[in-house]
């Protein structure tokens, strides 16, 4: 597979027709959502766990020197709790964009964390471990020191984990593997 999934993104027409699409995010998409939305609500997945097991060369690191981000790992009693919006298609089109580094459209039913409740039919971007991009699982020291070293075109890696662990923390979620790399990264200069 390419590096660039955005023309395969554009095929995966999983709710074509449709007027509004609920999209699951779990990474830089629950603190940076930076595209328009009509409703933004906690939300959670099942069978899956977050990962700093995908490589950014586009936006949190380079070719050369490629940084960690958040993609999701099967398994299969997990719960990932994250933040789901409610957008319209054209959105779509800048997002594939923005998840070109090897992630791709998949349905998911996500179930709602506040009040009202539910679950519904949506979209989740994943960077598989057939991706060009993905790099694995590594010792947590090892992703640490990494994401500790990695720049890009959007800023720091750091930023991006820093940036994830108090929106998890905002949320009240609970996430191991984010906190104990948060926790490893050196104090910032
Ligand atoms: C997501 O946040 O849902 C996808 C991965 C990312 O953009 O960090």
């Amino acid at each position: 597979m390419s590096h660039d999934t955005t023309r395969l993104n554009r095929e995966r027409n999983h709710f074509a027709g449709h007027e509004a699409i609920w999209l699951f995010g779990y990474g830089s998409l629950i603190w940076k959502a930076g595209f328009p939305y009509l409703e933004r609500r906690p939300a959670h997945i099942h069978g899956w766990v977050r990962r700093f097991w995908q490589g950014s060369h586009d936006h949190r690191g380079t070719q050369a020197a490629p940084g960690r981000v958040a993609t999701l790992v099967r398994e299969p009693e997990a719960v990932c709790h994250g933040m789901a919006y409610r957008i319209t298609p054209e959105v779509l089109a800048p997002l594939d964009v923005r998840e070109k580094n090897g992630y791709l459209r998949e349905v998911t039913t996500l179930c709602f964390d506040d009040e009202l409740g539910g679950s519904t039919q949506g979209l989740v971007y994943l960077a598989g471990a057939d991706n060009a991009a993905y790099l694995g699982e590594a010792p947590l020291d090892a992703i640490a020191e990494q994401i500790a070293a990695s720049h890009g075109p959007s800023g720091p890696n750091r930023d991006y984990l820093v940036n994830l662990a108090a929106a998890l923390r905002e949320l009240e979620v609970e996430d191991e593997h984010v906190f104990a790399l948060a926790a490893r990264l050196p104090p910032a200069d």
